[in-house]
């Protein structure tokens, strides 16, 4: 079993804990964090962690690990995004239930990548116009084929710095777990996906440009 301690914490999203990979320096394992450190959790967050916990089918890591799979199926999907997704190797269990174990994003010092969000006012105009231009790449393509990636959310966008270049990954690849619909017409339509996949992509563009874009160093 794959023991997880505090120190190989990485970060903390809404949903799940990332952690460094005890043995292997090149890879994370993803786990859901514990139901009582989850500030202001609604009733509705508390199930899915607790269905998730028991039944695979709710479970975030079986499910982000499907879509993976079936996105790397796509030749024309994974051709794009490839370059912008982890290399995800698959589960196994932990001290802190089913763990996700992914390729980890490092800088160029070694240490994980970091998301927009704690970027933000750290990053340079020139740099931050060459995250655009790959962002619009993955957005184009996520339109294009209406791949079901629904949470633009700062949190879910990783810088990974070289030295003088940035690249885009994202790190959070939900896929339909994350549509919140309460009848899933943009899972079985593809017009209706498409459609909502645009309108969270431009509220997301209008943040960046807007606050992120604007707080350049
Ligand atoms: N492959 C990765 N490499 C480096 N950091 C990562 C990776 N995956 C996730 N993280 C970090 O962990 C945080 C939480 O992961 P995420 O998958 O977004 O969890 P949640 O599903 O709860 O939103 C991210 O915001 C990011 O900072
Ligand atoms: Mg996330």
């Amino acid at each position: 079993m794959l023991i997880l301690t505090d120190e190989l914490l990485i970060s903390k999203g809404g949903m799940r804990a990332c952690y460094r990979h005890p043995q292997n320096e090149l890879r994370c394992a993803k786990v859901y964090r514990q139901l009582s450190e989850i500030p202001c959790m609604s009733v509705a967050k508390n199930f899915r962690i607790l269905l998730g916990s028991r039944f695979d089918r709710f479970n975030m890591n079986v499910q982000e690990y499907r879509f993976w799979l079936r996105l790397q199926d796509d030749e024309k999907i994974s051709s794009v995004l490839h370059h912008h997704i982890p290399h995800i190797d698959g589960l196994v269990q932990s001290n802190l239930g089913v763990a996700l174990i992914e390729e980890l994003f490092l800088d160029f010092d070694g240490e994980p990548s970091r998301n927009l969000k704690q970027l933000q006012g750290k990053l340079a105009k020139d740099q931050l116009l060459q995250i655009q231009k790959d962002l619009r790449v993955i957005t184009d393509c996520v339109i294009e084929h209406a791949i079901p990636i629904y949470d633009w959310n700062p949190t879910n966008i990783l810088v990974l710095r070289k030295h003088d270049q940035c690249a885009v990954k994202i790190a959070d690849l939900e896929g339909e777990f994350g549509n919140k619909e309460f009848i899933k017409i943009s899972r079985w339509n593809t017009f209706a996906r498409r459609r909502k996949l645009r309108r969270r992509i431009d509220r997301f563009y209008a943040y960046f440009n807007n606050t992120i874009l604007s707080q350049s160093t």
